[in-house]
């Protein structure tokens, strides 16, 4: 018991560790927080609640090729919108898709919505760096 008391002190950075590893799970990924509530905010109307899309009228965004064949055109087609034809999962849709404009979202904004809808509903994507997303917005202005 004596020994016990003794090394207690040196339990206490673990049980703060611990307790942090535990609220960032519990809380969640920010990046994938903000860009969900952004995604809610912007983009669930067309593209629905599970990035499902709609008929042949809007592509879905949930396993959807063009997402990583297109990964650098995407702050493009969130700032400027996209006016097709394009082709997503073999199926060709042709609306056009109006931007949400160049003074609405900062650069990180635009940076969480791409890791979100590239994550989100089963997609799997690397996190691109606030670096990349910048350079991205500057080639398509
Ligand atoms: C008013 C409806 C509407 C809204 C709102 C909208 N989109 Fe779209 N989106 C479309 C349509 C329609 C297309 C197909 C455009 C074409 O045919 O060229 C499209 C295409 C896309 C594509 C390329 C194709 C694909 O499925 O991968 C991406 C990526 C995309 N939208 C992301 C977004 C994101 C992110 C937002 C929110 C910032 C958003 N869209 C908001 C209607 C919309």
């Amino acid at each position: 018991m004596t020994i016990n008391r003794r090394w207690f002190h040196l339990l206490w950075p673990v049980v703060i560790i611990a307790g942090l590893l535990m609220a960032r799970q519990w809380m969640g990924d920010p990046t994938m927080r903000e860009g969900q509530r952004l995604y809610e905010a912007y983009c669930m109307n067309c593209h629905g609640e599970n990035g499902e899309g709609f008929l042949q009228m809007i592509p879905p965004l949930a396993a959807a090729d063009y997402l990583e064949s297109h990964l650098e055109e995407l702050p493009c087609v969130i700032i400027n919108g996209l006016d097709g034809p394009i082709r997503v999962n073999g199926i060709e849709y042709n609306l056009p898709m109006a931007g949400i404009g160049d003074d609405k979202l900062s650069v990180s904004q635009v940076q969480s919505l791409i890791h979100y809808v590239r994550n989100a509903w089963g997609n799997v994507g690397k996190k691109s760096s606030r670096k990349e997303v910048e350079e991205w917005i500057e080639k398509c202005e």
